[in-house]
């Protein structure tokens, strides 16, 4: 079908969305907080349609969108007394209600449950084609489903061009984030979805509220979602996104030491610096972060990086929406780099003795984070699979597990191949480092100690305060790997050749232990900690 497009100012463009509307049709209009994807709410034929339109998955409810509060009494059981309170502070707004619905209300429109979402918008456009339609409208964002919610026209065409009826052109959304949900069903009222509308905001008409879990986490393996469409992966570009926590500097020191180019999400006037960047508000303004947010995920994709980094949003206000819509996009993918404690790099060539090292300094109380565990368990993650999986081919998954082996054949083949592994692996082995030296900080550790061999080549340096390269003489390195592998001099000799020469650690280390039989390693390592 071909879409029409109309613009919110031209004079007979309310009319015809509301015509359309009224045979049956679907309609993308502009509201304050994103555009919605409309049709007849009492039409349940009329709302199969968006679900097909948006590939939306069948049990997830739609919100039910009205201009009056007298819209709303024969559309639910009983007007709760409270939502006249809402209503006078927040209504028309970005705040959804949800209450027992009546039998006017399709199966379609509230997804099997006996409740119904409720909204009355703001948007002047919105309001008049309610109005002129004379029609409660089903209106979920009118983007397809799983992709970042539409906050300009040109985003509703992007996705569902040729297959709605009409697009209503009113400019860019103001609030930017989806509306608040909250419900009455349960005692106190649960908040399901934070929005435009703030958790002190609610609490300032209904008293204590509570916060339903999945505002934060994911749901557990068949755990049943209080608000269906908290379950589905959301706002996701085809970017991976990982949310980055900690100051600019710390952010900026990270992104810089990755091997592939990234894209930063980040604040006005940070982005500069980086060779990929979107900025999303200001630094410490929520509303400007909700108004750009789904704006910039998109653009992630527009251009063209497999990963973006985007600086943590504040979590309060109408941040909390943010910071929940980020998350999703995320799927829930969070990397700290406040650490409290003293993170020490400890690298060396292979036969100098580092693991010696390290066990020397877990008996001084420091966490060892061995980087070849993490490099085992980040092929056990199924993003990561998927990914390795794609780059060479499905048959590296046998019976739902990897074949490491098989993995390690066709990855080391070639150059390329070995690079796409360390692009594929890396990021995962260094978010579950940093997690580990959180577990380390809750448990005591007096500091952390990422031990790596090729700790220089990886983005982890970025997060150690002090970094030790641990050497020893050629002729003892060789000693040691031929008695500890029982292999050959030769091919010894080939482990030792294939790494950087010992000035390179010896340049790049703040602290160098030298570890020859004769030099006492214990004495060196007094001082450090
Ligand atoms: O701001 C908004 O709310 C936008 C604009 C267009 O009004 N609409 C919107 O709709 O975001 P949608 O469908 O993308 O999100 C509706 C959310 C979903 O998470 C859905 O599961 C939840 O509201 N929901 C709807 N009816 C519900 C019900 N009866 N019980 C629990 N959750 C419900
Ligand atoms: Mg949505």
């Amino acid at each position: 079908m071909k879409t029409l497009y109309l613009k919110s100012n031209d004079k007979n463009s309310i009319q015809t969305a509301a015509d359309i509307l009224k045979n049956g049709g679907l309609v993308a209009i502009p509201t304050e907080t994103v555009y919605g994807l409309a049709a007849n709410a009492l039409d349940g034929e009329a709302v199969k349609n968006i679900f097909t339109a948006k590939g939306r998955p069948q049990d997830n409810p739609l919100i039910v969108h009205v201009a009056s509060l007298e819209e709303i009494e024969p559309l639910v059981e009983k007007v709760d007394p409270r939502v006249y309170a809402l209503a006078e502070k927040y209504w028309p707004g970005p705040l959804t209600v949800i209450m027992k619905k009546s039998s006017l209300i399709p199966d379609e429109v509230s997804a099997g449950l006996d409740t119904v979402a409720i909204r009355m918008p703001s948007h002047e456009c919105a309001r008049e084609i309610i109005e002129k339609s004379g029609l409660p409208l089903a209106a979920p964002s009118a983007n397809a489903s799983g992709k970042p919610s539409p906050t300009k026209a040109s985003h509703v065409i992007e996705d569902l061009d040729g297959k709605i009826d009409a697009v209503v052109d009113g400019g860019e959304c103001s609030v930017g984030v989806e509306s608040t949900v909250v419900t009455l069903a349960t005692e106190p009222p649960t908040l399901l979805r934070p929005g435009g509308i703030t958790p002190e905001q609610l609490e300032d008409v209904l008293g204590a509220i509570q916060i339903s879990p999945a505002v934060f986490e994911k749901l557990r393996e068949g755990e049943k979602a209080e608000s269906p469409g908290m379950k589905y992966k959301h706002y996701a570009p085809a970017a991976q996104v990982t949310i980055i926590k900690g100051s600019f500097e710390q952010y900026k020191k990270f992104l810089l030491a990755q091997k592939s180019t990234v894209c930063a999400v980040c604040f006005e006037g940070e982005g500069k610096i980086f060779e990929k960047y979107i900025e999303y508000g200001k630094e410490n303004d929520d509303i400007s972060q909700a108004h750009r947010i789904f704006d910039a995920l998109r653009e992630v994709d527009a251009i063209g990086c497999d990963r973006a980094f985007v600086r943590c949003p504040i979590s309060s206000g109408v941040g909390l929406a943010v910071y929940n819509r980020l998350l999703r996009s995320a799927a829930f993918r969070v990397i700290d780099l406040e650490i409290s404690i003293p993170v020490i790099g400890l690298t060396g060539q292979t036969g100098s003795g580092k693991t010696t090292i390290g066990k020397a300094l877990a008996e001084k109380g420091c966490h060892i984070v061995d980087t070849d565990i993490l490099a085992r368990k980040a092929v056990e993650n199924p993003e990561v699979i998927g990914m390795l999986s794609a780059r060479f081919g499905n048959d590296i998954i046998k019976d739902g597990v990897l074949d490491r082996r098989e993995l390690a054949r066709r990855a080391f083949a070639t150059p390329e191949g070995t690079a796409a592994l360390s692009a594929i692996t890396h990021p995962e082995i260094t978010r579950l480092a940093i997690e580990e030296i959180h577990a380390a900080e809750k448990s005591g550790a007096k500091a952390a100690v990422v031990d790596a061999a090729l700790l220089f080549d990886s983005p982890l340096v970025a997060i150690c305060d002090k970094n030790i390269s641990v050497v020893a003489d050629e002729k003892i390195r060789l000693e040691r790997i031929m008695k500890r592998d029982s292999i050959s001099e030769t091919d010894a000799l080939l482990r030792i050749n294939a790494q950087p020469p010992t000035e390179y650690y010896i340049e790049k280390a703040d602290i160098i232990i030298n570890n020859n039989p004769d030099s006492d390693f214990e004495t060196q390592l007094e001082g450090l900690i």
